[in-house]
């Protein structure tokens, strides 16, 4: 039995803000976000918490999907902005959909999570330790974003996708996964400091720090190089790929990926011009997009795609 995407949701919060919006709050311009990112708009949470923005994507992928909470084994929410450090993301969400059933835990390889998340609960269900799986991305980036740093603060928004996970005659064929540590303080948010009895360490920045140019060079060379031993792994053609979902962060990034593979733009779905980078919630919003919109039709392969913090970097070839 394959590993089959049984339902798919998405949920952005309320709060709409342009680039014009934010150049009222700092020295930019709609002309100087879009033209080097692609990005008009983005959904800034003014209200609703990680949990709440989790629990109506998942709502709607279970509901998508027609298994109920209490049948779903394992909850992986991929995240980097949590409520809590504890209970996790996916503990909050098992109490708010009552999926009483399930184990619980948390994926933290920022923008590729939901790719990570995804490949965990496919392992866990090829070895009989699940049926039934619900993955996610969610974040409120808002949250850890320098609102005084106009090089970071206008490239992210919130937002969270979800899939439920089950057994199928079609579904994940295979996948990649990669990290390189070394390289990690190009994209950087510090934790807590060092406080306690015996240490008072001074508080690092806490918010998101990235050497863009690093970053693009980096997913401009990682993500076609996965890609493509990705499809050599399973003796696949690259003209037999319907979509490649990548993640959304820069359509410079997406377009350069394109040309690299010598791939149809049009084969690069994209959102990023309302939504902004969402991280680990990017590609399960896109998918939920697809979805809904119905251009996904059995047996059509499509690849996903993340890229990001860690750094880290995944791909999953899927057969719809
Ligand atoms: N509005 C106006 N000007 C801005 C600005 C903003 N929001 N942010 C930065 N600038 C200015 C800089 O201060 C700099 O000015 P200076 O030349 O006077 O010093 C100038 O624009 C150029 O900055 P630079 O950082 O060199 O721009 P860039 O062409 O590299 O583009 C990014 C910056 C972030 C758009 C680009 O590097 C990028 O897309 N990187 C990938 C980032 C990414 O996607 N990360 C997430 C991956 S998961």
């Amino acid at each position: 039995m394959a590993t089959t995407i049984l339902g798919t949701g998405s949920y952005l919060p309320e709060n709409i803000v342009s680039n014009d919006d934010l150049a009222k709050y700092m020295d930019t311009s709609d002309e100087w976000i879009s033209s080097r990112t692609g990005i008009r708009f983005r959904h800034i949470s003014n209200k609703e918490t990680a949990a709440e923005i989790a629990y109506y994507a998942a709502a709607s992928a279970l509901k998508h999907s027609g298994i109920l909470a209490e049948n779903i084994d394992l909850i992986i929410a991929a995240t980097i902005t949590p409520d809590c450090l504890t209970p996790s993301m996916s503990c909050i969400l098992q109490e708010k959909l009552g999926a009483v059933n399930a184990v619980c835990f948390d994926i933290n390889a920022a923008c590729s999570g939901f790719i990570f998340a995804m490949n965990t609960a496919h392992m866990y269900l090829q070895a009989g330790m699940a049926r039934y799986a619900l993955v996610l991305g969610v974040e409120v980036l808002s949250s850890i974003l320098d609102w005084t740093d106009r090089s970071t603060c206008v490239l992210f928004g919130d937002g969270a996708g979800a899939a439920v996970l089950g057994p199928g005659e079609y579904g994940i064929q295979d996948f990649i996964m990669g990290s390189d540590g070394s390289h990690g303080k190009a994209l950087l948010c510090s934790g807590r400091p060092l406080r306690n009895l015996y240490s008072n360490e001074e508080a690092a920045n806490p918010y998101v720090h990235m050497d863009g140019q690093a970053v693009f060079r980096f997913a401009v060379r990682q993500v076609p190089e996965c890609i493509e031993q990705l499809l050599k792994r399973s003796s696949i053609s690259i003209h037999e790929i319907k979509y490649f979902v990548l993640h959304q962060a820069n359509i410079r990034i997406i377009q350069s990926v394109a040309k690299r593979l010598q791939v149809n733009i049009e084969k690069f779905p994209m959102n990023i011009s309302e939504c902004a980078n969402t991280s680990s919630a990017s590609i399960p919003i896109l998918l939920a997009e697809l979805d809904k919109e119905g251009k996904l039709q059995r047996g059509d392969k499509i690849i996903l795609s993340g890229f990001g913090g860690g750094l880290t970097w995944g791909a999953v070839l899927i057969e719809w």
